[in-house]
């Protein structure tokens, strides 16, 4: 969730140096943050037509959140977890904005776009702030519920409490949210750190951040694992969660793409013992490598095919929608299967 592999590369072949204020090592994190108000005010603003929308399903009767947790259906009560929920949405989709424009940056080149490599780099750079900022305050936004909801607590077990069960680890112990939590957290702390190591990557070697910067796409799956496993609004087999199935076909395509004809061609694979097209690989890869390498593009196309058999056959993981509305064991809690 921060520049793509091309960014970084400086002077690598194929590859330019990314565009913005320059600093040593690049763009400054400064400079991007203001860059990024624009697309922080957009993000707002689909925050707050995805709150409305949820708010005047649970208005209308026709909330899939109410459906799971029935006592719920006072929007005016619970509306710091509507927030919650939107800001969640609104952190997905630019994590899928930012995942795309970073795979569009780092795989073979599109032919025709309508903005220039320096622009996508740039866009890219922003999105992943602002999606940082959007998942922040979507755990925040829960924490707040819980200390609204805990009002039987002093504030300090209300402050206490609220901040163990959003942020630490194994600290919420009910229901699904055991695990989907801890997923949510996972995708989160992980975020954090390589989405901004991007700034400082003159002191760690842009070659060391090249590496850590892939595991960004373990967030991105971690992200749309928790959303799957714990979003209500996609909790039944219905259109919602169908969309969100669809919407990471481009992703893995893309992923695909990117592993197949990568941008940079040191990352181009090769036969093991055969050297590469690139002048910026000292030497040609060893055979645990090189299996490696093809064991991850064949893993994503298997997803790839996953993707597919679960979008045609409907066989989403997703609930039927029960006659009457279930009651949950404890607040908040999504229940367990
Ligand atoms: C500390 C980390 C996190 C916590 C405590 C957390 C908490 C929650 C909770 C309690 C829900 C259930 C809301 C519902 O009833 O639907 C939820 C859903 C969701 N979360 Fe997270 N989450 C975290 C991280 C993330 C991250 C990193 C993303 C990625 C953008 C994300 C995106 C979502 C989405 C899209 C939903 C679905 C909301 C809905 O169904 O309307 N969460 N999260």
């Amino acid at each position: 969730m921060s520049p793509d592999a091309a960014s970084a590369s400086g002077s690598q072949e194929g590859v330019r140096e990314p565009d913005g204020p320059r600093r040593r090592g690049g763009p400054a994190l400064k400079a991007d943050a203001r860059s990024a108000v624009p697309d922080v005010c957009a993000a707002l603003a689909v925050t707050a037509t995805v709150f409305l929308f949820l708010f005047a399903r649970v208005r209308s009767g026709e909330s899939s959140t109410v459906a799971v947790m029935p006592f719920m259906k006072d929007a005016g009560a619970y509306w710091m977890y509507f927030l919650s929920q939107a800001f969640g949405w609104s952190g997905l989709l630019w994590a899928w904005i930012t995942i795309m424009l970073g795979l569009l940056l780092s795989g073979p080149r599109p032919g025709r776009l309508p903005i220039s490599r320096a622009g996508l780099e740039r866009w890219h750079r922003v999105t992943s702030l602002t999606t940082l900022a959007l998942m922040v305050a979507h755990a925040l936004m829960f924490a707040a519920e819980l200390v609204r909801y805990k009002a039987e607590s002093t504030w300090t077990e209300r402050f206490w409490e609220a901040f163990v069960d959003t942020f630490v680890p194994g600290g919420y112990s009910s229901g699904t949210g055991r695990l989907a939590i801890p997923i949510g957290q996972g995708a989160l702390y992980l975020a954090i750190p390589l989405g901004l190591l991007f700034y400082v990557r003159h002191r760690i070697g842009p070659h060391t951040w090249r590496r850590l910067h892939r595991f960004i796409v373990v967030v991105y799956v971690l992200s749309v694992w928790h959303t799957l496993l714990y979003g209500t609004n996609v909790w039944y087999a219905e259109w919602p969660r169908t969309a969100l199935w669809l919407l990471q076909l481009p992703v893995a395509a893309l992923l695909l793409l990117r592993l197949l004809r990568p941008a940079r061609r040191a990352e181009r694979l090769t036969w093991p013992g055969r050297r590469g097209g690139g002048t910026d690989r000292p030497s040609p890869p060893r055979l645990p490598a090189w299996a490696a390498r093809v064991a991850g593009r064949v893993a994503v196309g298997a997803v790839l095919v996953g993707l597919v058999a679960v979008v045609a056959s409907g066989h989403d993981g997703g609930r039927e929608r029960p006659a009457p509305a279930p009651s949950p064991q404890a607040p908040h809690d999504h229940g367990s299967d």
